[in-house]
Parts: structure tokens; C-alpha cells; sequence
């Protein structure tokens, strides 16, 4: 089954939950042009999280869904404030959701878990989850070892379930990869970063828009919290405390309010800007709708090209 059936959506993609980014006017406007718009309650509070759904209730009639991250102090009072609140979709990142799958699969929830590696399909899939997304390291964000490419398949090997692909899709041609490894759609998150609607501080936008594909960086291996960024003065200094041994707390000083200070008040030097491998590939400031119609459009003719080089 697509994906798009699945949802409910026009085209087969999701746009990824992104803390901070993601508000309920922006999902809302992802799912007016066609794909799945989810909320980010990452840096949330759960009243903040029923206002965002609130809202985006009332700019869309389109499906929508929340993406809650697991780290989050609030996310348990989260889950019940999806239930409450009538969501459709729910995502999850950096954890196990296990406890509240339950109480959402009761309510009509479906429930895709991101997963960075198999042993986490193993573990989720008894709980009725309703697909996973594999997210590969060329993602922005927080991320896993694995590449998208070598993900991607091996969690179809290990699942019946829908599997959607998310990590380095930001083009048509990325997008037939994704379908060619076994994917039923795809998440995106770093293309939309240079959407019209995308509400991060121009500064975000140039210096997504400037950057060539080795100009991200993991920081935070060492304490097991690694996130892909935008090459910057803090990631430079991160990655020089982290190479010297620094502990978990003398790091967190240089990521504590870096991302608000990156995607709010523009700051590219201190601030944290999440940003995927695929970045090279964007190369302007469009619509939303542009986009996904480019990607659909361009992938179909990639899948049709490759049709005729095999024949
Ligand atoms: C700026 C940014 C913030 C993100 N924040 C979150 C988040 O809060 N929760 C989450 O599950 N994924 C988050 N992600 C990952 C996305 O949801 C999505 O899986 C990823 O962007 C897909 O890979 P791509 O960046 O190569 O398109 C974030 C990604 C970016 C670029």
C-alpha cells in the first residue's frame, strides 16, 4: 500500500517533526499542499502542544499528525493531549514509546516510531505499531549510525509493516531510490527548511541554501546525543571540547538554547543549525506545494528513465 493511502494525503510524504520549526501553522500548511504535516512538540509543552494542534485544526481539513520526541519531560502528558485532541498520526523520536502505543492504537491512532537501526523493529513491532520510519544519518537532526541506504532495506527485510524512508530526500531522484529500497513514501525534513512557509530566520534559510554536501557535522557523539548540523564557530568548538574529553554538562553549554537562538534570532555562528547531508541540492526559497510536486513529478520520470536503461 502507498503511502498517501495509507495517510490519506495526496502525495506519499511526510514532513518530519522538527522541534522549534514545526508549528501548528506550518504542519498545517505542509498538509494544504499535500503531503503530512507534523507538528514538532520537541521543544513543546504540553499546553503548547493542544494550542498548536488547535490551531492547525483550524487552517486545515486535511490530515495531520504530531511527532513527540520521547527525551521530552512532557511526553507523557503529551501522549494524552494527541488522544484528547483528536490527532490521527502520531510519530516518535529518540525512544521507545512503548507504554503509551496501547492507549493510542485505542483511539485510532496510527503510530509510526522513527527507528535508526533493526533492533528497534523487533522491539516495536508486538506493540500493534502501524509502520516505522527508517531514518538514515544523512538527516538532519538527531541521527543514527546507519545510512539510509543500508537502512532502509534491512528494516523492510525485518517488518511486514509499512516502512518509510527519511534521511538524504530531497529530490526526485532520491525519492525513486527511496521506493526502489522497499520504502512506501518518504519523510523529508531539511528540503522544507528552504520552504516559503518555513518560519526559520532568513539567516537559516542563506546558510542552508549556501552549503555544499560536506559542510555538516555530528556533534555529541562521545555522550551518545549525536545531531547533525550546519559547520559553524559552535560546532567547531563543540567538536574540539568533545575531542578533548569533555563531560556531557560542559557541552550542553554550548547546545542549550542554541537551536531557539538559530532558528529565531538568526544567529549562524553560536546557534545549532540542523541541517541534513542533502543540503548541496537546495538551491532556492519555494512554496511548499513547489516542492513536493517537484519531487513526485521528478521521480516518476527517474523511475520511468531507469525502466528504459534495464529493458
Ligand atoms: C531542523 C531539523 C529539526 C529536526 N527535529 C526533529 C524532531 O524534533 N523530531 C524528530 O523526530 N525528527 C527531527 N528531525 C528529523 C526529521 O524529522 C526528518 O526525519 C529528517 O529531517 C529527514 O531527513 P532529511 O533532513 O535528510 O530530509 C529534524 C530535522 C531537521 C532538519
Amino acid at each position: 500500500m502507498k503511502l498517501n493511502e495509507i495517510l490519506g494525503t495526496e502525495f506519499p510524504i511526510i514532513q518530519g517533526g522538527m522541534a522549534n520549526i514545526a508549528t501548528g501553522e506550518f504542519a498545517a500548511a505542509v498538509s494544504n499542499a499535500g503531503a503530512l504535516g507534523l507538528i514538532g512538540a520537541g521543544g513543546m509543552t504540553a499546553d503548547m502542544l493542544r494550542e498548536h494542534i488547535r490551531t492547525c485544526k483550524s487552517l486545515t481539513d486535511k490530515p495531520f499528525g504530531v511527532n513527540i520526541m520521547l527525551m521530552n519531560p512532557a511526553a507523557a502528558q503529551m501522549a494524552q493531549v494527541v488522544i484528547e485532541e483528536g490527532v490521527k498520526v502520531v510519530t516518535t523520536g529518540a525512544g521507545v514509546p512503548g507504554q503509551f502505543v496501547p492507549a493510542w492504537k485505542e483511539a485510532g491512532i496510527k503510530v509510526f516510531p522513527v527507528v535508526p537501526a533493526t533492533t528497534m523493529v523487533k522491539r516495536l513491532e508486538p506493540l500493534g505499531v502501524d509502520g516505522f520510519i527508517a531514518e538514515g544519518t544523512e538527516s538532519g537532526g538527531h541521527v543514527g549510525e546507519l545510512t539510509t541506504m543500508a537502512l532502509v532495506p534491512q528494516v523492510c527485510e525485518a517488518t511486514s509493516l509499512p516502512v518509510i524512508a527519511a534521511g538524504g530526500i530531497a529530490s526526485g531522484r532520491q525519492l525513486a531510490a527511496a521506493f526502489a529500497l522497499g520504502a512506501c513514501g518518504a519523510q523529508v525534513g531539511t528540503c522544507l527548511l528552504v520552504s516559503e512557509e518555513c518560519p526559520i530566520h532568513d539567516n537559516y534559510k542563506q546558510a542552508v541554501l549556501k552549503a555544499k554536501d560536506s559542510d555538516t557535522t555530528v556533534t555529541g557523539r562521545s555522550v551518545n546525543a549525536p545531531v547533525r548540523i550546519l559547520k559553524n564557530q559552535m560546532s567547531r568548538e563543540y567538536l574540539k571540547q568533545e575531542r578533548a574529553g569533555a563531560s556531557r554538562e560542559e557541552l550542553e553549554k554550548f547546545t542549550l538554547g542554541s537551536l531557539r537562538r538559530a532558528v529565531f534570532e538568526g544567529d549562524t555562528k553560536t546557534g545549532s543549525l540542523m541541517c541534513g547531508q542533502t543540503a548541496g541540492l537546495l538551491h532556492q526559497i519555494r512554496p511548499l506545494r513547489t516542492i513536493f510536486e517537484e519531487l513526485m513529478g521528478d521521480s516518476r520520470s527517474v523511475l520511468a528513465e531507469m525502466e528504459a536503461k534495464w529493458r
